[in-house]
């Protein structure tokens, strides 16, 4: 079946519920139309192109649709706990979860090139994913969260830069239900299939996930201290309001140490370097100016909670100079 490619120039932004549902219908229609009785198969990272996919599948063919869900070990706390009990219990989907953690921690041991832990991060990804699927019998389609602007910034340029990426050779016909929108329709899609409000409006989370942020070779002590304090900082900016209002905010954890002391006693450890960040398209950004108090708070949670953590600091460095990641 030849699907269109190009959004047509009379096709209204969806902005509304209404539309939304509108959609949501005609999708639903089109993709049982092209699916039929088969299976379909969709990577579902927990993003919110490919949650906003899966749940429009599930509506559309229930349980033909087959999720599998890669915990690469690198995802912020509580993520992959979200996308199972989201999809798995809320949403009774067929979704298969692989906790390939140690895998991926194994082969990035002692690696601290940039580039090479972002090859040996997507080339696990799709070698994870091949395995699973070739377990799986009877999949004719795969589903893909790919989105318009994907389609006219060249194909090219997102599979590089995305962990999803997944294997030329899998020869399967496409399903791409919201490949004609862009992000701000996808999300409002998202809203009307009812995905959380948090799931849908998610910041930007690179596909190599927390190995980006935490700098150097990956230790599990330093990547857990970086998950827990990343933690902290979400769960500050909720309660402070900043969560709906920054584009982009996390911590960043180097591989480097400095003297502190705690409890009387020398005590060496990691700094938490605070970034957030605020863009339109992610080309340039500026920073969020964090109120000083909420600055001290946030410090005094990371540096009390957080095992081997012993300093925070503050990034204040616009893109450009400094890109958002700091890989
Ligand atoms: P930089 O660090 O280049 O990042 O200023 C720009 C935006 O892209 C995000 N980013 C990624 N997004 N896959 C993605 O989908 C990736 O591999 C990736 N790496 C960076 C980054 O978080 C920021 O929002």
């Amino acid at each position: 079946m030849e699907l269109l490619n190009k959004r047509p120039d009379d096709m209204a932004r969806i902005t509304t519920k209404e539309l939304a549902d509108a959609f949501i219908a005609e999708q639903v229609a089109e993709v049982r139309a092209q699916v039929g009785d088969k299976k379909v198969l969709l990577a579902l990272s927990g993003g919110v192109d490919s949650s906003v996919v899966a749940a429009l599948l599930i509506k559309a063919i229930g349980k033909q649709l087959v999720c599998v869900h890669v915990n690469h070990g690198l995802m912020r706390k509580g993520e992959s706990e979200q996308v199972i009990e989201l999809f798995k219990n809320g949403l009774d989907a067929n979704l298969i979860y692989v906790d390939a953690t140690d895998r991926f921690l194994d082969l990035l041991k002692d690696v601290s090139d940039p580039e090479t832990k972002r090859k040996i991060i997507g080339g696990e990804f799709i070698k994870v994913f091949d395995e699973e699927s070739s377990k799986l019998e009877g999949i004719s389609f795969l589903a893909q969260g790919t989105i318009y602007p994907d389609i006219i910034e060249s194909k090219g340029v997102k599979a590089h830069h995305n962990v999803g990426g997944l294997p030329e050779d899998m020869q399967m016909e496409l399903v791409e239900p919201v490949r004609l929108l862009y992000k701000d329709e996808v999300r409002v899609v998202g809203e009307a299939l009812g995905l959380p409000h948090d799931m849908v409006y998610r910041q930007p989370f690179p596909g190599p996930g927390l190995g980006v942020r935490c700098l150097g070779a990956i230790t599990r002590d330093r990547l857990h201290a970086l998950r827990e304090a990343d933690a902290i900082l979400r769960e500050e900016f909720d309660k402070s309001g900043l969560a709906g209002k920054v584009w982009q905010y996390f911590i960043a954890v180097p591989d480097m140490k400095s003297v502190g002391v705690r409890d009387g006693k020398r005590y060496e450890g990691w700094p938490a370097i605070i970034r957030a960040v605020n863009t339109t398209d992610a080309m340039t950004a500026t920073i969020e100016e964090i109120p000083y108090e909420l600055l001290h708070h946030i410090t005094d949670r990371i540096t009390h909670e957080v095992e081997g953590i012993n300093r925070v600091l503050l990034d204040l460095t616009p893109k450009p100079i400094g890109t958002i990641e700091w890989e």
